[in-house]
């Protein structure tokens, strides 16, 4: 049988998560999605109104099937964690079971197991503000929502994720080199998750057999980066000063994600992969 991969962070059709989803269906991959539980009736209204259609289109010509798609909030790990006000909230009402904890169960329930698991979700609240005006809940929002939401979902998943599997996440190279404009404290939430690729692929390898990478992407024009706002500038320069001076493609960390799934990388585990032209490895631009 196919392999089964649940993408948490997917709520349109120009990030990351979408990109991989691709690559993995056309690896052959059955595709399960998380999406937060705001954007969920967008994403789902425009799935089914086909306007990701052409987006859906993989390389063989067919379309990308989606099996299903779960509400997810993975700052929540499960019930008891969730305030009062996010409960009455009216899109959050509207939907159930969106915990980390419980989108595990229901796939389980659905589906009985996985083989990928891909983290492709950040948020930062106050990732606009340099560091030194951060704000401890702002700094602590960007941990809880972009390293934690990892260490939750895997442990969550792990259970059901079979021998051999593979988890992904994404990282950027702000948690190594200054980068100017990635505040809040999301800087200091992907280095943490960078350390924690390390940690947990040790626990996960020893116990479930478990590998557990992440890639470091270079500049993509996402829904989430271009609420960053410096997105257009950090394009430009990485095609100014990168070694391979082209726009980087989300296929490319796409591909590059359904590689460390299979078998092909069966040796790979604790790794940051960079998918970024190369752009890491310069000293200074040119
Ligand atoms: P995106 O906007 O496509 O993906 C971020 C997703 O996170 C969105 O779908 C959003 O709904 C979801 N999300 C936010 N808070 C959530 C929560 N509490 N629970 C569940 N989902 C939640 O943007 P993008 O850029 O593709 O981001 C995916 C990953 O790639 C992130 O980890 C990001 O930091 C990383 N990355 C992005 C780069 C870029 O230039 N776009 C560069 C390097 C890494």
């Amino acid at each position: 049988r196919g392999k089964r991969a649940f993408i948490a962070g997917v709520a349109d059709d120009n990030g990351y998560g979408w990109a991989i989803a691709k690559s993995l269906a056309a690896a052959g991959a059955e595709i399960l999605l998380g999406t937060w539980v705001p954007a969920l009736n967008i994403f789902e209204s425009s799935l089914r109104r086909g306007k990701f259609d052409e987006s859906r289109v993989l390389p063989d010509g067919s379309l990308m099937e989606i099996t299903k798609v779960y509400p997810l909030d993975a700052v929540f790990d499960n019930l008891e964690d969730v305030p009062e006000d996010i409960k009455a909230n009216k899109r959050y009402a509207g939907s159930s079971n969106w915990t980390v904890q419980e989108v595990a169960e229901s796939v389980k329930n659905d589906f009985g197991s996985i083989d990928i698991l891909v983290h492709s979700l950040a948020n930062g609240p106050e990732v606009t503000k340099p560091l030194l005006e951060t704000s401890r809940n702002g700094y602590l929002a960007a941990i809880s929502a972009s390293s934690y939401s990892y260490v939750s979902l895997l442990k969550h998943f792990i259970p059901i994720m079979n021998p051999g599997g593979s988890s992904i996440s994404l990282t950027y190279i702000a948690s190594e080199r200054i980068i100017p404009g990635y505040g809040g404290g999301m800087s200091s939430a992907k280095a943490a998750l960078e350390s924690d690729t390390r940690v947990l692929a040790f626990e996960a390898g020893r116990k479930h057999k478990v590998r557990v990478n992440t890639i470091s992407a270079g500049p993509l024009r996402s829904r989430a980066a271009k609420a960053i706002g410096f997105i257009d500038m950090m394009i430009d320069y990485s095609i100014v000063n990168a070694p391979l001076q082209k726009e980087l493609s989300a296929d490319e960390v796409g591909n590059t994600a359904a590689f460390l799934a299979s078998p092909l990388a069966s040796a790979i585990t604790g790794a940051v992969i960079y998918v970024d032209n190369g752009l890491n490895a310069m000293g200074v631009g040119v």
